[in-house]
């Protein structure tokens, strides 16, 4: 591996640190985050993006309400809250700032932690899951993948409660808004962001695989644009071993490789390159300003497997004229139906370095010697 390449393909960090545009736009947003939001649908259904958890055993918790269910205060779209106000206390020494949001089967807090003496995030169990096996062990999973990483670009826990009315992890408070809250601002990101996003993501895949472990659900939704931008949610990532045993599908729909569609047909495929795939199409939907493989709204119900991922045999819409032409190539390889024609991560890497060396924003700063040198 040309490892001395590729730390110099991720150089750029600093430059990329001191861009003003890109400042200034995570200053607007920083207390903005919010799951619904993130979600790209205040709510409403997102054609794009389908199907958050594909036919995981949890997508449909079932309707059972908790003993603990006198402490649910308000209830949206079906989903209870905790509905806490801020300054209560949520755990020992932990108090509610704010909701963040959340998703089927977690809500996410911003709390005041007073050990840490720090703000950070709580994600934390909805009310009416407290007492499911399979919802506490998909948090116990979570919590052991995010003890076990440590890698800049990969979001940090500081401690995991998993016994007791409100079962929760604790992680590291990222400010930034999420990639798909950019993607719906602003229609599309330029090179400057969008070049050391995908440089960052694909060395924190690469040390990941290097971990043996894969993340699954790599999209604008689980991206956080703080500086260096970071990878969330661990909710459904595994190792190589537990990923290779799939059957049927996980993830999230737009998102997803062929192998992890249908995984079934694709026995012991869903690996590493499945995540190559999963930022392939996350960077596309952020040069295109839509996914790769766009669908009608109801094929998202669909029984038909080749109606509901049109990624099992189409082949990508075509990439903006504009893209240049080595980023085009790079992300249609990544795209690549089977695992094995698509780059690894630290190939990616690699690839991005001579847009990187092209953008007109680091020469500038180079020659103000600005630059981070390894
Ligand atoms: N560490 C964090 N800092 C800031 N916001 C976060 C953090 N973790 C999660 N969020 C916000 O909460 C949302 C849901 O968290 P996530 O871990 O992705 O849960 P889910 O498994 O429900 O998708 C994210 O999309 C993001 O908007
Ligand atoms: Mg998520």
């Amino acid at each position: 591996m040309a490892e001395s390449r590729l730390r110099r393909a991720l150089g750029f960090r600093a430059s990329q640190s001191r861009a003003p545009g890109v400042v200034q736009e995570l200053g607007d947003e920083a207390f903005d985050l919010s799951y619904e939001e993130a979600d790209g649908d205040g709510g409403l259904p997102d054609p794009e993006s389908g199907s958050p958890l594909g036919e995981h055993p949890m997508a449909s918790p079932g309707p059972e309400r908790d003993p603990e269910a006198s402490e649910v205060k308000t209830e949206t779209d079906g989903r209870a809250e905790w509905g806490f106000e801020a300054g209560e206390q949520i755990a020992e020494g932990r108090t509610a700032v704010r909701s963040l949001g959340g998703g089927s089967r977690f809500e996410v807090y911003l709390v005041w932690d007073d050990h840490l003496f720090s703000l950070a995030v709580a994600k934390m169990v909805r009310p009416e899951l407290v007492e499911k096996e399979a919802v506490l062990r998909e948090l116990r999973e979570e919590a052991e993948v995010l003890e076990r990483l440590a890698h800049p670009v990969i979001v940090r826990s500081f401690d995991t409660v998993l016994e007791g009315a409100r079962p929760h992890v604790l992680i590291e408070h990222l400010e930034g808004p999420t990639l798909r809250r950019l993607i719906r601002r602003h229609g599309s990101l330029p090179l400057e962001q969008l070049l050391p996003l995908a440089a960052h993501i694909a060395a924190a895949l690469h040390y990941m695989a290097a971990e043996e472990m894969v993340h699954l659900d790599v999209k604008p939704d689980n991206l956080v644009m703080s500086v260096p931008p970071r990878l969330i949610d661990m909710s459904i990532a595994r190792t190589f071993e537990h990923a290779a045993r799939l059957r049927g599908s996980i993830g999230t729909d737009a998102y997803m490789p062929p192998e992890q569609c249908d995984a079934s047909a694709h026995p012991g495929m869903v690996g590493p390159a499945s995540d190559v795939f999963g930022l392939g199409a996350t960077l596309y939907h952020a040069i295109a300003g839509a996914v790769p493989f766009p669908r009608p709204r109801e094929a998202r119900d669909s029984e038909d497997r080749l109606v509901r991922f049109p990624q099992l045999v189409e082949a990508p819409q075509p990439l903006p004229s504009g893209t240049p032409e080595s980023l085009h190539d790079l992300v249609l390889r990544m795209l690549a139906k089977a695992p094995d024609e698509r780059p690894s991560a630290a190939d990616v890497v690699l690839g991005l370095e001579p847009l990187v060396a092209a953008l007109p924003r680091r020469l500038a700063l180079a020659r103000r010697n600005t630059r981070m040198r390894f």
